[in-house]
């Protein structure tokens, strides 16, 4: 089958073998005959280069669950195959806080984790409480604390050391009840919440802030292919960016958030769309596939790229921003060749 409708790129490659999973006894099952497996779940964040050759299995686990509460707090249990943006509405209308500011994110909760999602001043990391994984090998079910999943940004244990041991089931969060506690301190969101006069905002109040601030700039997948980000914002010494400040007064840069400020201290982050546009590439476009008009950190799909296509589009960018500012680019979204 095609797997076009499989991936927010809109990339048209094949599958031989494709298998939808609603259960994770039915994966265990799978598990025991099928081992070398290509796992597909939102689709968000991957540009596939080529036909799959292995079988595809497609995680689409649903249910959400209510674990414990207390006044302030509430834990919830989510299955993989929930989408990411419908349970943060749920939340956001139940008034549990905490990932208002992630909403519109593409991709299913079972991926969130991976790549610890983050937008507008808020990783996911903050209020997963665990995750559980089923290990490939053994098909056994392991229970990962926060802790165990290594979290940084745009990155965990996931994409390191177990990148491919394990199928994610199921990912716990914490929320809070007491909906006071808000973060509006990106400045997008103040400019929003402003403009619509709100002074005291309320969960819905954010997640409809973000949600304009999201389209007016990104592109929705079911329009135009694209998996957000397609690099992750570089962070470099302190020698650099002065030397780069000379030349370019108004390059901006980021804080580097707090659970990085060990890694690197003296470092700064700049935001890889500004690169990207100062050396020419924003709204650039080559026949089916360039780089978004209005966020240049996002590669996208007009209709009928070929991953190829993008990824040649992806490695001359590379080269451009080296080449210009000394900058090594790193890919964020997951190339499969
Ligand atoms: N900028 C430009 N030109 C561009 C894009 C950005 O000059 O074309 C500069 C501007 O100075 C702007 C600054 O970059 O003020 C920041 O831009 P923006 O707020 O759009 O954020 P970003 O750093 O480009 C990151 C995340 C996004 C996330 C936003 C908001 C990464 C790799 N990307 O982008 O995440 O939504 O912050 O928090 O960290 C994603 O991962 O798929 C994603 C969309």
């Amino acid at each position: 089958i095609s797997l076009k409708n499989y991936n927010t790129f809109g990339i048209d490659v094949t599958a031989k073998r494709f298998i939808s999973i609603n259960s994770v006894y039915q994966l265990q099952q799978l598990l025991k005959t099928e081992k070398d497996i290509f796992l597909i779940s939102g689709g968000s964040n991957m540009l596939l280069t080529k036909d799959i050759e292995k079988l595809v299995v497609h995680i689409d686990i649903k249910g959400i669950s209510i674990d414990r509460e207390n006044n302030n707090d509430i834990y919830i249990t989510v299955n993989a195959g929930e989408n990411w943006h419908d349970f943060v509405l749920w939340c956001v209308s139940n008034n549990y806080g905490g990932i208002e500011n992630l909403s519109l994110i593409p991709g299913n909760v079972g991926t969130c984790p991976i790549q610890n999602i983050g937008a507008y001043g808020v990783e996911v990391k903050d209020t997963i409480t665990k995750v559980v994984a089923l290990e490939i090998e053994s098909g056994k079910l392991v229970q990962f604390s926060n802790e165990e999943c290594n979290f940084g940004y745009r990155n965990s244990i996931f994409k390191n050391e177990l990148k491919g041991k394990f199928i994610l089931t199921v990912v716990g969060f914490k929320l809070t009840k007491n909906s006071h506690i808000l973060n509006t301190s990106y400045g997008a969101i103040e400019t929003e919440l402003v403009s619509k006069n709100i002074k005291k905002p309320t969960l819905k109040n954010i997640s409809d802030a973000v949600i304009a601030i999201r389209k007016s700039k990104l592109p929705d997948p079911k329009e135009i292919g694209n998996s957000g980000s397609f690099f992750k914002n570089p962070v470099i010494s302190k020698t650099l960016f002065l030397e780069l400040q000379k030349e370019y007064p108004n390059i901006p840069n980021y804080p580097v958030i707090s659970s990085e400020v060990e890694k690197h201290q003296a470092r700064v982050k700049v935001p890889a769309g500004w690169l990207i546009e100062q050396a020419g590439f924003k709204g650039k476009r080559f026949g089916e596939f360039g780089v978004h008009e209005k966020q240049a950190l996002v590669l996208v799909n007009y209709g009928n790229a070929s991953g190829k296509d993008i990824y040649q589009l992806a490695q001359k960018i590379q080269e451009t921003i080296l080449d210009k500012f000394g900058i090594t680019l790193e890919i964020e979204v997951n190339v499969i060749q």
